[in-house]
């Protein structure tokens, strides 16, 4: 087997998408290590599940930097320092800037709780995206994993799953029945193939 890729993942919740990857990574599932945790929120549940699983977990709240490309340099500088190969953005709150963007062209990814273009960009992340869902009669909705671009969630997008939005759904049960049934999974596997080189060019 190859050396396993090193991955850096960005939270700003509750970590279930990145605990899927440690735990993925774990089982050999994915034939990578993650070797830095960044959260932009001190609060984060995924920090305590970083430290758990004994990875190095960085705060990067935007609160303690002037500005946010010196909050980005920041995040910058951890990943290179740990030679990170692809960077997840899993419930990552927050817009990066052009020269974060740049270094992993490619390399980047999020995972967005909706099928995009559809319930993306500005002001649809959480909730949000679940309630805007119901509230347009949708049939089905899902979950979609990404490359970053400069645009918000508007890169190439690499795997997408659905499901039928039930009449009983409220938007923290489509939230939840995303979450559970597509996400983890989902983003598993866009990992293990990054890892494996089957979705790079
Ligand atoms: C997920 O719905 C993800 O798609 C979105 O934020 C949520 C994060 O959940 N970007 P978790 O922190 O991985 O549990």
């Amino acid at each position: 087997m190859r050396h396993p890729k090193k991955l850096g993942i960005l939270v700003s919740g509750g970590g279930s998408n990145l605990q899927a990857v440690l735990d993925a990574c774990a089982a050999g599932e994915i034939n990578g290590k993650v070797v830095a945790v960044i959260s932009s929120n001190p609060e984060a549940y995924a920090l305590t599940r970083t430290k758990n699983s004994g990875v190095p977990a960085y705060i990067a709240a935007l609160k303690n930097y002037a500005s946010r490309e010196a909050r980005d340099a920041y995040i910058l500088e951890i990943l290179k320092k740990h030679e990170v190969d692809y960077v997840v953005l899993a419930g990552y709150l927050g817009i990066l800037t052009e020269p974060l963007v740049k270094a992993f062209e490619r390399r980047m990814i999020n995972i967005h709780p909706a099928l995009l273009p559809k319930f993306g960009g500005a002001g649809l992340h959480g909730l949000n995206v679940h309630k805007a869902v119901i509230a347009a009669g949708e049939k089905k909705s899902g979950a979609t994993v990404h490359f970053v671009d400069l645009g918000i969630d508007s890169g190439e997008i690499i795997a997408q799953e659905s499901l039928d939005v039930l009449p009983s759904d409220t938007p923290e049960t489509l939230q939840a029945r995303i979450l559970s049934e597509i996400e983890h999974k989902l983003l598993v596997c866009v990992v293990k193939g990054l890892c494996e080189g089957s979705t790079v060019e």
